[in-house]
């Protein structure tokens, strides 16, 4: 049988959630990964470090018995949060970034930024205490059009804020643009990004024809072929400005599959799987160890992972559902076979 061993791989920017959800969704990230970056968008948000250690203990708390995985956490930053904030939050271990939501961007954003010029004092604070800042690149103004949104935040905020503060270690989250490919190409070391399995795998086609399918629905919304070309270019360059972050982000499937559905694709039960199938589809299969388990870790300076993880070429058919009848979850790809598995 044909294997793939690698480095144990981690995920750089995951939404796990609390309560009943967590339960389901964070063993299927601890089988995988080693760590995680975890997103601070609850409700309500984790905005202290006290928040983040208890929300730390909680994820602890459903790793299952057995299994090796350390949370890494992220606070949310808000129009109040002050040099003082972030100070404490560089005097502690558990917290490794904050998390800028243009208010309005998306899920859980609405305790977000409305106003970046007037957070530049935090930015500041960022780039004093050495802490990166995870940016959900949107504009949110309710005329821009909502394939253009991630494009028109680059023009409108982000060139301003690398300009601004050069030593500020920038991730671009999930990006899903040429566009947004070749400014963290050209940009310094500094600035990195993370790309999802679904905006390598699928076009905005898989959402929207021959009928709308709400579990292709997260932000930024999938676009056009040319994009999603780039963005596996980028993947499978060798480039360790790009490297992994599923942004698996579940909801109940109730909150999806209604008038309106939630943003958000559920890929972690088969995330290290859906990356393999896209760099096997690009020729790239080599390059799939750097993206997923060396550039993230060094652009956090931290320690890459020592142990390793074995996928096998081997079909199966992945679940329709996860969780209970009251907390089920449709993952990406549900019923669909995958040609790689984890060993
Ligand atoms: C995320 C969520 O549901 O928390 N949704 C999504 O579509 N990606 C939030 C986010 O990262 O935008
Ligand atoms: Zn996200």
């Amino acid at each position: 049988m044909k294997t793939l061993t690698i480095t144990r791989p981690d995920d750089w920017h995951i939404h796990v959630r609390n309560g009943a959800l967590l339960k389901t969704v964070l063993p299927h990230t601890a089988k995988q990964f080693a760590r995680a970056i975890i997103m601070p968008n609850l409700k309500p948000p984790v905005t202290t470090v006290a928040q983040a250690l208890n929300y730390r203990d909680e994820i602890l708390q459903a790793v299952p018995v057995g299994m090796d995985f350390t949370p890494l956490m992220t606070l949310y930053l808000t129009g109040t949060t002050s040099e003082a904030d972030i100070k404490l939050a560089a005097e502690s271990d558990a917290v490794v970034a904050y998390k800028l939501y243009p208010a309005g961007a998306t899920t859980n954003s609405d305790a977000g930024v409305a106003n970046i010029k007037a957070i530049y004092p935090a930015l500041s604070a960022l780039e004093k205490y050495n802490l990166p800042l995870l940016i959900h690149g949107e504009v949110t103004d309710e005329h821009s059009d909502i394939f253009d949104r991630e494009r028109l935040f680059i023009e409108t905020h982000l060139n301003d804020i690398v300009k601004n503060f050069p030593a500020l270690r920038i991730v671009f989250e999930h990006v899903t643009t040429s566009e947004a490919v070749q400014f963290v190409s050209a940009s310094a070391n500094t600035i990195a990004a993370t790309i999802t399995p679904q905006h390598l795998l699928f076009n905005r086609n898989a959402l929207l024809a021959g009928g709308i399918r709400p579990h292709y629905y997260c932000l930024p919304i999938l676009k056009r072929e040319q994009h999603r070309l780039a963005l596996v270019a980028a993947a499978t360059s060798g480039n360790p400005k790009f490297f992994l972050g599923t942004d698996s982000a579940p909801h109940v499937s109730s909150l999806k599959e209604t008038a309106c559905g939630c943003a958000g694709c559920y890929s972690a039960h088969a995330a290290i799987e859906l990356y393999a199938e896209a760099f096997e589809r690009a020729d790239a299969l080599d390059k799939l160890e750097g993206f997923a388990s060396f550039y993230g870790a060094d652009f956090y300076r931290l320690p890459r992972n020592t142990t390793t993880v074995t996928l096998e070429k081997q079909s199966w058919v992945v679940p329709s559902a996860y969780g209970d009848a009251d907390h089920s979850i449709t993952p990406l790809k549900a019923g669909e076979t995958l040609s790689w598995k984890l060993r």
